[in-house]
C-alpha cells in the first residue's frame, strides 16, 4: 500500500510571530500573495497524495476559508473581464483537492496533533508535513520521502544539517550510515544541548509515518516543553521497527522563525520577473548606503 494521504499540523499558537499570530494562524502569512500553508498544500498534491487533513485550533478559520469556494468574490470578480485570470487562480484553489480538517482543542504539541488525525487515516501510511515549511526542489521533499517508503517499507524522516546555534531547536538524529543520503535511525533527541547532541542532522518538517506511530502517541507522555512531542513517539516507534533518515535535496525555508520568513520572502521575489529587477536595484540600493 503506498502513501495517499498526508497530514498538516497547523494548530500551533506561532507565539514566535506574535502580536499578528494573535488573530491570524502563521500557516496564513503570504509569502508575498501565497500563503505558506499552500505551498505546503501544493508539495502534497506534487507527491502523490490526495486526501489531505489539515490539523486546526482557536483562531485559525482563515485556513478553512482560503480552501473553500468564496462565491461573492467569484461573482464580483466574473462581472469583469479583465479579471479572468484572477478569477481561475481564486477557483483553481478551492478546486485543488478534498481538504478535511479536525481540531486539536488545545495545542498540546506536534505529537498530540498528528494523533488527532488516527481515525482519518486507520492503518496506512501516511506523511505529515508541517504547515510552517517550504521545501522547494522540483522532485519534492515528501515525493522523496514516499520513494524511500516504497523501498523499505518503513518510517522515513526528513532531515537536514543544521547549525550548532539551531541543535538545541530540533530533533537531532544518531544514525547509522547505509547508502548514499540514507541512514537508519538509532536514536532521536528532542532539543538537545549542543554537547548532548548525537549529531548535527535535525528532522524538519516532513514524515512518511507506518500507522504504528498512532499507538506509540497513545502511549507518548508529555516531554520538552511539557507538550505531546512526535520525537518520544519516533523513539517508541524504532524500539519495534526500523526507521529510516533522508537527507533530502532541496531548499527549506522555516517560514514559522521570523529569519526564514524573510529569506523565504527575497527568495520567491527574486524569482518572480515582475519583481526581480526592482528589488534588485532596491537590494543595491540599500548595500550601496550600508557601505
Ligand atoms: P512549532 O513548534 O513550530 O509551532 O510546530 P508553534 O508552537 O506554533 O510555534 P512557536 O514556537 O510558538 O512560534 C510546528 C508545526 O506543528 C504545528 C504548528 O502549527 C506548526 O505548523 N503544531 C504545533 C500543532 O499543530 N499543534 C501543536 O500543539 C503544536
Amino acid at each position: 500500500m503506498t502513501v495517499k494521504k498526508a497530514v498538516i499540523p497547523a494548530a500551533g499558537l506561532g507565539t514566535r510571530f506574535l502580536p499578528v499570530t494573535k488573530s491570524m494562524p502563521k500557516e496564513m502569512l503570504p509569502i508575498i500573495d501565497v500563503p505558506v500553508i499552500h505551498y505546503v498544500v501544493k508539495e502534497a498534491l506534487a507527491s502523490g497524495i490526495d486526501d489531505i487533513i489539515i490539523i486546526t485550533g482557536r483562531s485559525k478559520r482563515a485556513i478553512e476559508d482560503y480552501f473553500d469556494d468564496a462565491p461573492e468574490l467569484e461573482m464580483h470578480l466574473a462581472k469583469n473581464p479583465k479579471n479572468k485570470h484572477l478569477l481561475a487562480m481564486v477557483q483553481e484553489i478551492s478546486s485543488l483537492c478534498d481538504i478535511h480538517y479536525i481540531r486539536q482543542k488545545e495545542p498540546l504539541g506536534l505529537g498530540d496533533a498528528v494523533l488527532r488525525a488516527e481515525k482519518h487515516i486507520c492503518d496506512e501510511p501516511f506523511a505529515v508535513l508541517l504547515g510552517d515549511d517550504i521545501i522547494k526542489n522540483d522532485t519534492p521533499c515528501t515525493r522523496q520521502l514516499i520513494d524511500t517508503y516504497n523501498r523499505y517499507r518503513c518510517s522515513v524522516l526528513a532531515v537536514e544539517e543544521v547549525s550548532d546555534a539551531m541543535v538545541s531547536s530540533y530533533g537531532i538524529i544518531k544514525g547509522k550510515p547505509l547508502e548514499d543520503a540514507l541512514y537508519l535511525l538509532e536514536d532521536i533527541v528532542e532539543k538537545p544541548t549542543i554537547e548532548d547532541a548525537p549529531s548535527r542532522m535535525g528532522a524538519i518538517g516532513r514524515y512518511v509515518f507506518t500507522p504504528e506511530i498512532f499507538d506509540c502517541l497513545h502511549h507518548t507522555n508529555r516531554g520538552v516543553g511539557g507538550e505531546i512531542q512526535l520525537t518520544d513517539a519516533i523513539r517508541l516507534l524504532n524500539a519495534r521497527q526500523n526507521i529510516y533518515a533522508y537527507e533530502f535535496s532541496g531548499r527549506r525555508y522555516d517560514t514559522g522563525d521570523r529569519m526564514g520568513y524573510l529569506e523565504a520572502i527575497i527568495d520567491m521575489a527574486l524569482e518572480q520577473d515582475d519583481l526581480r529587477g526592482e528589488l534588485l536595484e532596491y537590494m543595491r540600493g540599500i548595500v550601496g548606503r550600508l557601505e
